[in-house]
């Protein structure tokens, strides 16, 4: 298993070939790394569970290059949920709705409704584009993290999470660092207005300004949709988080550029703006693990725009259970 970086057309091709004969292919995304296999392939998707130590039985979103591609995957797909595919997708917006035949049980977890995805970011455009060329349907990617994890971010963070429990003919490919940096925004899309059930880069506000109504989010699941993203222990270190505390020497601290360094902590990221939160917010929680850092203290951003889904997966990893 290798890393492979300029991927031009033949690596592309080469990288989809890999998915038809059932390899897994680490691709990026403009949210964070996926780990993908072939969606219609059970023991490809069974690799994944193995690979990532993630529970059986948890839906996995499918991903496709084109909302062409939606009702290969979805039927009864409510007018509001095509109209947010097309203004948001290429993007960080997953839908879930009614499955079609061809989203088995080992795909939506015995769920009778599908994740779909299309993500914006060339890589893993072309990938999908060309692996549809060659007769898949779509490309089964939960992020290529174990089960509970950081979610990558770069090439090398899935290296370093997955390199060993990869085989030879399985690739990473890279596309550099993600530019959001936290996963997509999940909207559950079976009832007469959408649902947040994960908040992400596609805002609350912009979806309801799209479609000029107010939507509800409802962010704890666990018990009604098999959904790991909404267990509360997800996206942690090894570091244990704290929320607005205040560190003791040698712990982690992350906060606003403006916010100073308390005494004695170790500086792991300073953020200008929200955005920027986002991208740099599951690279510095894995840096401090790298440091072997054992607690790492969080001042979280306010929670406008893309905020929210970072106080949300902060909340997360910082409640163990
Ligand atoms: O940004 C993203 O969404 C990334 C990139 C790779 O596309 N993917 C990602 O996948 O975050 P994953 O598996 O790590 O998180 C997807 C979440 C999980 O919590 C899963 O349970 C939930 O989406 N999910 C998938 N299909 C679902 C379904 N049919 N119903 C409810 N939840 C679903
Ligand atoms: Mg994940």
């Amino acid at each position: 298993m290798a890393i492979i970086s300029n991927c031009n057309a033949s690596i592309i091709k080469d990288a989809a070939l890999a998915l038809k004969q059932g390899h897994l292919v680490a691709f990026p995304t403009e949210t964070v790394y996926g780990l993908g296999a072939d969606a219609c392939n059970e023991e490809a998707v069974a690799r994944i569970y193995q690979v990532k130590g993630r529970p059986s039985g948890h839906p996995l979103i499918v991903h496709i290059s084109s909302i062409e591609l939606l009702d290969k995957w979805a039927r009864d797909i409510p007018e509001y949920a095509v109209k947010l595919a097309r203004a948001f997708w290429p993007g960080p917006m997953t839908l879930i709705l009614p499955r079609t035949e061809i989203a088995k049980d080992f795909i939506t977890g015995g769920q009778n409704n599908v994740g779909i995805r299309v993500p914006a970011h060339t890589v893993a455009l072309a990938l999908l584009k060309e692996f549809e060329v060659q007769g898949g349907y779509g490309v089964a990617a939960p992020s290529a993290n174990k089960f509970g994890a950081v979610s990558p971010t770069t090439s090398s963070d899935v290296a370093s999470e997955l390199a060993g429990l990869l085989s030879t003919n399985d690739q990473i490919l890279n596309g550099g660092p993600c530019s959001i940096g936290v996963e997509s925004t999940i909207l559950s899309c079976t009832t007469d207005k959408p649902i947040i059930l994960r908040p992400g880069a596609v805002t609350k506000e912009q979806v309801e300004n799209y479609l000029e109504y107010y939507i509800n989010s409802n962010l704890n699941l666990d018990d009604q949709v098999k959904s790991s993203g909404s267990f509360k222990s997800h996206y942690s270190p090894i570091a244990k988080v704290f929320l607005n505390g205040i560190p003791n020497l040698g712990d982690g601290f992350i906060a606003y550029s403006h916010v100073k360094t308390p005494k004695g902590a170790i500086r792991l990221a300073s953020p200008e703006n929200n955005e920027e939160y986002a991208q740099v917010l599951y690279s510095s929680l894995r840096l401090g693990d790298l440091k072997g850092i054992s607690n790492i203290y969080v001042i979280p951003p306010n929670s406008n725009g893309i905020g929210a889904a970072i106080c949300d997966r902060l909340i997360k990893s910082s409640t163990k259970l």
